[in-house]
C-alpha cells in the first residue's frame, strides 16, 4: 500500500428530514447565503421550498443562481462569483445534482481569484482562498458533496475540466435519500453507471496490496448491482436511494483511494466525449467502459479482471481468461440492465473528432497506471465503441 494522508473533513448529515439541520449549520458561516440549483426539480418537489422556509424563519439573508445546466458551464459560474461580491456572500449552497453542486463549487473557488475563474480549471495551481461551500444533493452519482472536486464545461472552447482543492470539500451536506425519489429512470441509471465507474477507477489500479480498499470497492459495486434496477422500478424504494446515495459519496470520497495508483482513464475518455458532444456523463462511461476493459485485458493486467469476476460476479473457472471476459460480459450486462446505450452511435457520436479528442485528452495528463493508455489506444477505443 502507498503512503496516505486521511482527510474527510465533510460533516454529513443523512437520511430523511435531516433538512432540520441546515440553520444551525450555515449560522457556523455567517447569514448570507447563495443558493445555486438547475432547471427546476427542487422547486417541483419541495425542496426549494423547505429550504426558503428555513431561511427566512432564521434571518438567514439568501440570494439565488438557479438554471445551472448539464455539464455546467464557465458563463454560469462567472455570474454566481458577481452576486458573492456584491452581495456579500458568506456560504454557497448547491442544491440538485453534480452540476448543481459543482458549480457551487467553482463559484467558491473563484470569488477570491483576481482573475476569470476558467485559469483554475486550466491550472489548479493558481486556487487560492476558497469561500465555505455546503450541499444538499437530489441524485446519487457524481459524489460531489463529499469531494474536493469540481468539473465545468466551456463551450467556448469545447473543454470540461476539473479543479480541486482540500479547501474545496463542502463544510457539510445534507444528505436525504427522498429528494432522489422524484429523479427519473434515466438520470437514475445514469448516476449509477457513474458511481460504477468511480469505483472502478479506484479498483483497476497497479497497487497490489490495498486488500482493504478492494474488498470495500466490491462491497459497493454489489450496492449497485443489488439496488441499481429496484431504484429504477421502484423510484421511492427508501432502502434502495439510501444504499445508492451513500455508495455514491463513499466512491468517490477518496476512502477507495488512500493508498493507492488511480488513473482514471475512463473518465478522461468521457469528459472529451460529454465536452465536445454535451452527452450524459453516465451515460458516456457506460458506454465506453465495457470496451476499456477488453482493450486493457492482457497478462499483466488479467489479476484484476479475475478478482472482479470471482468476488463480485461470482464467476468460477480453471481457465482464468475465461473468468475476466465474463466480468467484462457481466459489466455489460449490468449496464444494459440500466436501459444504458452500448454504443457511441446511440448517442449520435461519429468517428470525426477521435483523434482530435484522443490528443486533447493526453495533452493535459498521462493515463499511466494499471490500464495506461497513450493517444492511439484511445482512438481505438472510440472506434470499437462506434
Ligand atoms: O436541473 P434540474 O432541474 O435540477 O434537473 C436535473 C438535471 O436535469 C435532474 N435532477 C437532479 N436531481 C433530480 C432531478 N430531476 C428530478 N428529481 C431529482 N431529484 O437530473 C439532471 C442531471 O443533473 P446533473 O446535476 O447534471 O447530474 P449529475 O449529478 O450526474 O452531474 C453530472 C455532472 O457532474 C460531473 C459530470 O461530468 C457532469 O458535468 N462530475 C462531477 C464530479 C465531481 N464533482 O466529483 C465527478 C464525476 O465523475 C463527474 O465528472
Ligand atoms: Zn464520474
Amino acid at each position: 500500500m502507498l503512503n496516505f494522508d486521511y482527510s474527510i473533513p465533510t460533516k454529513i448529515f443523512f437520511g430523511k428530514g435531516k433538512i432540520d439541520v441546515l440553520s444551525d449549520q450555515v449560522k457556523k458561516y455567517g447569514d448570507r447565503v447563495l443558493i445555486v440549483y438547475g432547471g427546476g426539480s427542487i422547486k417541483k418537489m419541495g425542496l426549494y421550498d423547505s429550504i426558503i422556509n428555513i431561511f427566512n424563519d432564521n434571518d438567514i439573508t439568501y440570494f439565488e443562481l438557479g438554471g445551472v445546466e448539464p455539464n455546467p458551464r464557465i458563463t454560469k459560474v462567472r455570474e454566481g462569483i458577481k452576486l458573492c461580491i456584491e452581495n456579500n456572500i458568506e456560504l454557497v449552497l448547491g442544491v440538485g445534482g453534480g452540476s448543481s453542486m459543482d458549480t457551487a463549487k467553482a463559484i467558491a473557488v473563484g470569488r477570491y481569484y483576481d482573475g476569470d475563474p476558467w485559469d483554475l480549471l486550466v491550472d489548479r495551481s493558481k486556487v487560492g482562498k476558497v469561500m465555505p461551500i455546503a450541499c444538499i444533493p437530489t441524485m446519487a452519482a457524481t459524489g460531489s458533496e463529499m469531494n474536493a472536486v469540481s468539473v465545468i464545461s466551456n463551450i467556448e472552447t469545447n473543454e470540461k475540466f476539473a479543479v480541486s482543492s482540500v479547501d474545496m470539500f463542502p463544510k457539510f451536506s445534507i444528505m436525504d435519500p427522498t429528494y432522489t425519489f422524484s429523479l427519473p429512470k434515466n438520470q437514475t441509471a445514469s448516476g449509477i453507471a457513474d458511481i460504477f465507474s468511480h469505483i472502478f477507477e479506484n479498483y483497476f489500479s497497479s497497487t497490489r496490496e490495498a486488500f482493504i480498499q478492494d474488498r470495500m470497492a466490491e462491497a459497493l459495486m454489489k450496492v449497485c448491482l443489488k439496488y441499481g434496477r429496484v431504484a429504477m422500478d421502484q423510484p421511492d424504494n427508501y432502502e434502495a436511494r439510501a444504499n445508492i446515495m451513500w455508495a455514491s459519496s463513499l466512491a468517490i470520497n477518496g476512502l477507495l483511494r488512500f493508498g493507492k495508483e488511480a488513473v482514471w482513464g475512463v473518465h478522461t475518455l468521457e469528459h472529451e466525449l460529454s465536452a465536445k458532444y454535451d452527452i450524459t456523463h453516465g451515460v458516456g462511461l457506460a458506454i465506453i467502459t465495457p470496451y476499456w476493459m477488453e482493450y486493457g485485458l492482457n497478462d499483466s493486467t488479467l489479476y484484476k479482471f479475475v478478482e472482479l469476476g470471482k468476488n463480485v460476479f461470482g464467476l468460477e473457472s480453471d481457465d482464468e481468461y475465461e473468468i475476466a471476459r465474463g466480468a467484462i460480459k457481466e459489466t455489460r450486462k449490468f449496464f444494459d440492465s440500466l436501459e444504458l446505450p452500448s454504443t457511441l452511435s446511440e448517442v449520435g457520436i461519429n468517428d470525426k473528432q477521435f483523434e482530435k479528442m484522443a490528443d486533447d485528452a493526453v495533452a493535459r495528463k498521462d493515463i499511466v497506471g494499471l490500464m495506461s493508455l497513450n493517444a492511439n489506444d484511445i482512438c481505438n477505443i472510440f472506434k470499437m465503441a462506434l
